[in-house]
């Protein structure tokens, strides 16, 4: 049994085998050299139950969590945090608690990413990230399968993130870039750098993989001859009241724009976890433009890489590899 709640907690060994499978659902007919048949591999998710707590709004996650349960023969049960007794105060503890007796893995997205570290002191079963205020692993894990599918290949690929390097998703795909050997650059204002925790983690991960991590503020410096441009939101869900403040700070200078994008390889792609917002992180004219943008093949690759982090966390470590 163990948990998900950060990439930060996994080596790049598991990473690789989180990505074979995911490609494996995708593409049946490819070999991926895995150690079991992916009809093996599913049986532990058979008839089990699968509590979905969301404690803000979600389209895509929610959705791909459901679908994969589903398909891997298992029942997922949706729990709006209001409509639970947690969203009238009853402790976190006490709810994990009673819901370890029930079911049998706990995917939660949460406000404050304590409640998900709460949830595993307590938790007898998997509890999973379906983000936090600090990370967005599930997103991560679809992002380098997506990179994987366009380039086929990760490492030495050279990736740029531009505008809130402190968010839940640049926190993410950075741990995800130095697990598979790809080089990040991250373009954001000083006061909105990612954290120095995952900063360190990120660099444990670099001297195994040889990634290269570079915090800059110039995003043009940081898209020179890339392979991917990604960004993110400019406000992320629980920071409305710093709208103001946020879009003054990155607008002017952190916007991906098709002049921005110039800069960067002549195959590049641009990525987006979604939601967008068209015209301020991104402009219509490259969010929208098929040629470069693969928003919506990343978005489809969550399904995959849903299930086969579910399956992850069912099956026990020793069995994973063989
Ligand atoms: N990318 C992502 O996690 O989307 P949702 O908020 O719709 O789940
Ligand atoms: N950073 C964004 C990601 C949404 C999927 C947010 O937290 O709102």
């Amino acid at each position: 049994m163990r948990h998900l709640i950060t990439l930060a907690d996994i080596t790049p060994e598991e990473f690789a085998w989180l990505l074979k499978l995911s490609m494996k659902f995708k593409y049946p007919h490819k070999h991926l050299d895995l150690p079991k048949t992916v009809e093996e591999y599913i049986e532990v998710l058979r008839d089990k139950y699968v509590a979905l707590i969301f404690e803000k709004p979600s389209t895509r996650t929610r959705v791909s969590l459901e679908v994969a349960i589903r398909e891997l023969h298992a029942n997922p049960i949706y729990l709006n945090w209001n409509e639970l007794q947690l969203g009238r105060g009853e402790p976190i503890r006490d709810t994990v608690i009673v819901l370890s007796r029930y079911v049998d893995c706990i995917v939660a997205r949460v406000k404050s990413h304590e409640t998900l570290v709460e949830m595993t002191r307590y938790s007898r079963i998997p509890i999973v990230n379906a983000l936090s205020d600090r990370f967005h692993p599930l997103q991560a894990i679809a992002d380098m399968m997506t990179i994987m599918e366009k380039k086929n290949r990760l490492k030495g690929v050279n990736i740029a993130f531009i505008g809130d390097g402190g968010s839940n998703v640049a926190h993410s795909l950075i741990l995800a870039s130095t697990l598979v050997g790809a080089n990040i650059n991250i373009a954001c204002p000083m006061q909105y750098k990612p954290l120095p925790e995952v900063l360190k983690a990120a660099e444990n991960f670099s001297k195994l993989t040889g990634s290269k991590v570079r915090i800059l503020e110039d995003p043009l410096e940081a898209v020179r001859n890339v392979d991917v441009v990604y960004t993110d939101v400019f406000v992320s869900m629980g920071f409305e009241h710093e709208r103001d403040i946020r879009l003054r700070t990155f607008i002017p200078k952190y916007r991906v724009t098709r002049e921005l994008i110039e800069n960067a390889h002549e195959d590049v792609i641009f990525m987006h976890c979604l939601p967008a917002r068209r015209g301020e992180e991104v402009t219509r004219e490259v969010i929208d433009d098929p040629s470069i943008s693969v928003v919506f093949d990343q978005a489809e690759n969550r399904l995959y890489t849903a299930k086969a982090v579910l399956i992850f966390v069912m099956t026990p470590s020793s069995s994973l590899f063989g």
